[in-house]
This record gives C-alpha cells, structure tokens and sequence, in this order.
C-alpha cells in the first residue's frame, strides 16, 4: 500500500538575514497559495521568528534553528523549544550537522533536544547524514542508522517528527549525492522509521538536503521516499526557494 505523504518544503537561513530580509519571508508567504501540494517552512535567525511569522500571516510556518533541553532556567545564550513556540515558531530543527559539529553535539543531547520540541508542541526537524570520510568508508548508512536511533525522541508521531537527510559533504559544495544514492538512504531511513515507530515510521516526512538548487530540486524531490526539501543558501531569497518549492505547485 502506497501511503500519501504531505511534502514539505523548508529553508535554513542558517546565520544570515537581517530585518531587510523578511521582505523575502512575505514574498515566499504570498506565494504559498501557489505550492499547493507542500506545507511550507522557513526557519530564519532567533533574531527575526516573531517578525518573520508576522511577515508569513499565517500562510507559511516559522521555525528556530535549534533549542536547548531545557524549558528555562540559567543557560546564557541559549533559547528553549517553548520561548520559540512563544514567538510564533511551529518547527525547530535539532541536530544539524554544523551544531553537532560546531557546537560537539551528541546523539543523546539531540534526543534531548527534540524531545523538547515535543514537549513545548513544536515539530522536530531531526537532521542525520554521513561525512565525506565516513561514505568513503562505506559507513554511510550506519552512521545514518546510529544517529536515528541514538537521537530520535520518545513519542514522536508523523504530525510532531521530521527526519531530514543532509549528507555533510553536500552541504554548501554544491555537490549532491545522485538520485540513486538518495533512493538507497532514503529507503534505509524508512525502513528504520518502520521498525523504531511502528505506527507512524511509515509517515514521517524524510527530507533531503545538501546543494538543493532550482536546478537540482525537480530531481531530487521525484526519488521515492524524499518528502521534500531542507534547503540552505537557495532558501535566502524568495525567487530562488519558490523555484524549488515549485516542484510542490
Ligand atoms: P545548502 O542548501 O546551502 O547546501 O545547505 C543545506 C543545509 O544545511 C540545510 O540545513
């Protein structure tokens, strides 16, 4: 039985934008009628959630880019899951490859993360994906399968978890991995999904990302078991995101 998968098509402004960037924001949020068979998603800078989800009117959702485990308390600098959820955010990515890396973030403080985002009623964006020495290695999908494991949370459905496929070496190199290596992961993530979430494995949107271009997106996006897009550099300006969130149209 095929299930059907809502898509959803999501930007990661990363550390980039500023107040003059939420004029992209609106024109991605005035053009969501248009992609009609995705939901929509841009997760901007802490700086800018409450105004961009103002500049979004409700059309497209505003997520944080991480969270702490915490719901407050004496952490400088960090944000919880329910200080974004009070600024109008829905979604909040955990685990990205540049915060595991940046910031030594651990399977389990990931989990600890996401489970934050449930609890604060925010969709956790699990990113996993291998490095270029792990592939070359032929550890891809271990790795991948450890970071599942090791980092979902507890009680996640298909309404409030979603797993994002970034391998490293694609993240803003402009390479991607070709159609059929994204098959071969995707379908292992989803096999995975299957067997650590009996009911809702099956469901859970599986997003590709790393170098998603206009160019690249209509591609990637028709591979079996890509439920849509995380998108870095070509989710900064509204024409280039909309050339990939169009593939949803
Ligand atoms: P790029 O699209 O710039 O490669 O970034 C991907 C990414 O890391 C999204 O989270």
């Amino acid at each position: 039985m095929t299930v059907k998968i809502r898509p959803l098509a999501a930007g990661n402004w990363k550390m980039n934008g500023v107040t003059a960037s939420l004029a992209e924001i609106a024109a991605i949020a005035e053009s969501a009628a248009g992609i009609g068979g995705a939901d929509v998603l841009i997760c901007p800078p802490a700086t800018l959630i409450a105004q961009a989800v103002a500049a979004a009117a409700g059309r497209i959702a505003i997520g944080g880019q991480d969270c702490h485990a915490k719901a407050s308390g004496a952490h400088t600098g960090d944000i919880s899951a329910e200080q974004l959820r009070d600024a109008g955010a829905g979604f909040v990515l955990v685990g990205h490859s540049e915060r595991r890396a940046d910031h030594g973030e651990s399977d389990a403080v990931v989990r600890a993360k996401a489970e934050a985002a449930l609890r604060a009623g925010l969709v956790a964006v699990v990113c996993v994906g291998e490095t270029n020495l792990q592939r070359e290695a032929g550890q891809t999908l271990a790795v991948v399968g450890g970071q599942l494991s090791a980092s979902l949370p507890h009680g996640a459905t298909a309404q409030n978890l979603v797993v994002a496929y970034e391998p490293v070496w694609a993240i803003g190199t402009g390479l991607t991995p070709t159609p059929e290596d994204v098959a071969e992961v995707h379908g292992f993530i989803r096999r995975e999904l299957v067997d650590l979430l009996p009911e809702a494995g099956a469901v859970v949107r599986i997003l590709y990302g790393g170098s998603v271009k206009p160019s690249n997106a209509a591609e990637l996006m028709a591979v079996e078991n890509v439920n849509g897009a995380l998108v870095g550099g070509a989710s900064l300006t509204a024409k280039d995101f909309l050339g990939i969130a169009s593939v949803y149209e």
